[in-house]
C-alpha cells in the first residue's frame, strides 16, 4: 500500500450551477432565462422536467452550506444566474439578486470554505435571447457590463472567480445541434457564437481586473482525451481535429490570441465566424488559472463526406466501464489532459472545476446510499490527478461534479451525479458513502492506494 499525499493547501470542494440546483426561478424579481424558455416548451427535456424547483438550494442556501461544513470541504463552487442581477440583462444591478449571492459568500466565508462562483453557467437571460444571443457581437458589451457590476458588488468577498463554464458545450448543445437552450440549429449561428464568447472573456476579464486589479480570474473549459476510434490514419487525424473543435477553440484564442485550425483543409472559417481586425486582441488575456472540466474521453472516426470538421465520436468501443450516462470511466484522459495543458500552454496553474459521474443508487433499507461505484470512480480519477502533479501539473484545486444531485439539462432528473443524494419530491438530502470517502480524503488530504 502506499499513499497519496496531495500538495498543501489543496482545495478541495464540489461543484454545482444555479439553474440546476435553486429553483425558484420567478421570485425576487428574477427575469425569465434561456433554461426557463427551453424547459417550459414541451419536448426539449426529458419526462417534461423543467427547474423550476430543482433542489430548491434558492430557499435552502443555509442547508446547503451545512453540507459542505459536514463534508469538510474548502471551496464551493457554484455559479450566478445572470437574470437574478439583470433581470433583462440590461441595466442598474438588481440588489435582491446580489444579496442573495452575497449572502451565500458570506455564509461560505464563515464556515472556512472559498466562495468559487461562475459568471456565466448557462442561464443567459432570454430577453438577449430575443435580440439574438451569443451569435450577436452585441452581447460581448452586455456580457461585460454584467461581469463589472457583479464584481463591484462581490469583488471584496471573493477573490476567485470563473467567467464562462464550457463555452464549447453551450455554443455547440444551444446553437448548432438544438439540444440545450436556446435549442437552436444554426450553422453560422454557431460560429458566430463561437467567436463571440471568446471576445466576450476577454472584455469580461478586463472589466473585473479594472474594477480589482487582485482578483484571480479563469473559465471552467470542458475538455476530452480525443483519440482515434480506430487504426486508420484517416481516425487519427480526425481525432486530432476533434480534439482542436473541443480543447483548442475556447483556449488557444485565450492564452495565444489565434485559432486552431478548425476545419477538414486545416483553415479557420474567419469570415463565417465573423472575425474583425483586433478582436483576437481582445480575446487573449493572461486568465490566472485555467479551469478544467472533464469526464472522460473520446473516440474518434473520420466522416469522408463532410469538408467542415470531418469527425464525431463513436459510441460502442469503449474499454472502461460506463456510467448511467453511458460516459465512459477512463481516468487516464484526465491525467492526458491536464499533463498536454501543462506543457502546451507553459505550466498554467489549473484547478480541476469538474469531474465525477452519474449513478442512480438511493437510499437502501439502512436508509445509506451504498454507491460504491461512484468511490471507484473519483479514486480512480483522483489517482490520475496526483499522478499528473507528480509530472509537473500545477493543479491547485479539484470539485467533484456534484455537490447534489440536480436538473442534469436535456436529461431531467434522471442523471444523478451528486455526492448527496436528493429526494426530488421532498428536497430531503442524504449524504452518500462516496461523500463520506471523499471527505476522509479531503481531512487527510490524500488517500492510501
Ligand atoms: C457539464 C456541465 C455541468 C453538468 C455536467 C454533468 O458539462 O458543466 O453543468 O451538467 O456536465
Amino acid at each position: 500500500m502506499s499513499r497519496l499525499e496531495f500538495p498543501r493547501e489543496f482545495h478541495w470542494g464540489a461543484a454545482t450551477a444555479s439553474y440546476q440546483i435553486e429553483g425558484s426561478w420567478n421570485v425576487d424579481g428574477k427575469g425569465e432565462s434561456i433554461w426557463d424558455r427551453f424547459s417550459h416548451t414541451p419536448g426539449n427535456v426529458k419526462k417534461g422536467d423543467t427547474g423550476d424547483r430543482a433542489c430548491d438550494s434558492y430557499r435552502r442556501q443555509s442547508e446547503d452550506v451545512a453540507l459542505l461544513r459536514e463534508l469538510g470541504l474548502t471551496s464551493y463552487r457554484f455559479s450566478i444566474a445572470w437574470p437574478r442581477i439583470q433581470p433583462s440583462g440590461r441595466g442598474a444591478a438588481h440588489a435582491k439578486g446580489l444579496d442573495h449571492y452575497g449572502k451565500l459568500a458570506d455564509a461560505l466565508l464563515e464556515a472556512g470554505i472559498r466562495p468559487f462562483p461562475t459568471l456565466y453557467h448557462w442561464d443567459l437571460p432570454q430577453a438577449l435571447e430575443d435580440d439574438g444571443g451569443w451569435p450577436e457581437r452585441d452581447l460581448a458589451g452586455r456580457f461585460a457590463d454584467y461581469a463589472e457590476l457583479v464584481t463591484r458588488a462581490l469583488g471584496d468577498r471573493i477573490s476567485d472567480w470563473m467567467i464562462f463554464n464550457e463555452p464549447n458545450v453551450f455554443t455547440a448543445l444551444g446553437y448548432l445541434l438544438g439540444i440545450h437552450a436556446p435549442g437552436r440549429r444554426d450553422f453560422e449561428g454557431f460560429l458566430r457564437a463561437v467567436h463571440n464568447v471568446n471576445r466576450a472573456q476577454g472584455e469580461a476579464f478586463r472589466a473585473m481586473k479594472a474594477v480589482r486589479g487582485d482578483l484571480r480570474i479563469g473559465t471552467a473549459f470542458n475538455f476530452s482525451d480525443c483519440q482515434p476510434a480506430g487504426d486508420a490514419e484517416a481516425d487519427a487525424a480526425a481525432a486530432r481535429r476533434w480534439h482542436n473543435f473541443t480543447n483548442e477553440a475556447f483556449l488557444r484564442p485565450t492564452l495565444r490570441g489565434t485559432y486552431p485550425p478548425l476545419f477538414r483543409d486545416g483553415s479557420v472559417p474567419i469570415d463565417l465566424m465573423d472575425v474583425r481586425d483586433g478582436d483576437l486582441d481582445v480575446a487573449q488575456v493572461p486568465l490566472d488559472f485555467v479551469g478544467v472540466n472533464l469526464y472522460t474521453r473520446t473516440l474518434v472516426e473520420d466522416v469522408p463526406e463532410d469538408d467542415n470538421l470531418g469527425a464525431r465520436p463513436v459510441l460502442g468501443r469503449e474499454e472502461g466501464p460506463l456510467t448511467d450516462f453511458g460516459w465512459e470511466v477512463w481516468p487516464d484522459a484526465l491525467y492526458n489532459v491536464l499533463v498536454w495543458i501543462s506543457e502546451e500552454f507553459g505550466r498554467p496553474v489549473l484547478e480541476i472545476t469538474e469531474n465525477g459521474c452519474s449513478y442512480a443508487d438511493g437510499p437502501g433499507p439502512d436508509g445509506k446510499v451504498h454507491d460504491t461505484r461512484r468511490t471507484e470512480f473519483y479514486r480512480g480519477y483522483l489517482e490520475a490527478v496526483h499522478r499528473a502533479i507528480a509530472a509537473g501539473a500545477d493543479v491547485r484545486g479539484y470539485h467533484a461534479w456534484s455537490l447534489l444531485d440536480n436538473f442534469e439539462w436535456a436529461e431531467g432528473y434522471e442523471q444523478r451525479f451528486g455526492l448527496v443524494h436528493v429526494d426530488f419530491d421532498t428536497c430531503e438530502r442524504t449524504i452518500k458513502e462516496s461523500a463520506r470517502w471523499y471527505a476522509r480524503v479531503v481531512a487527510e488530504n490524500g488517500f492510501d492506494v
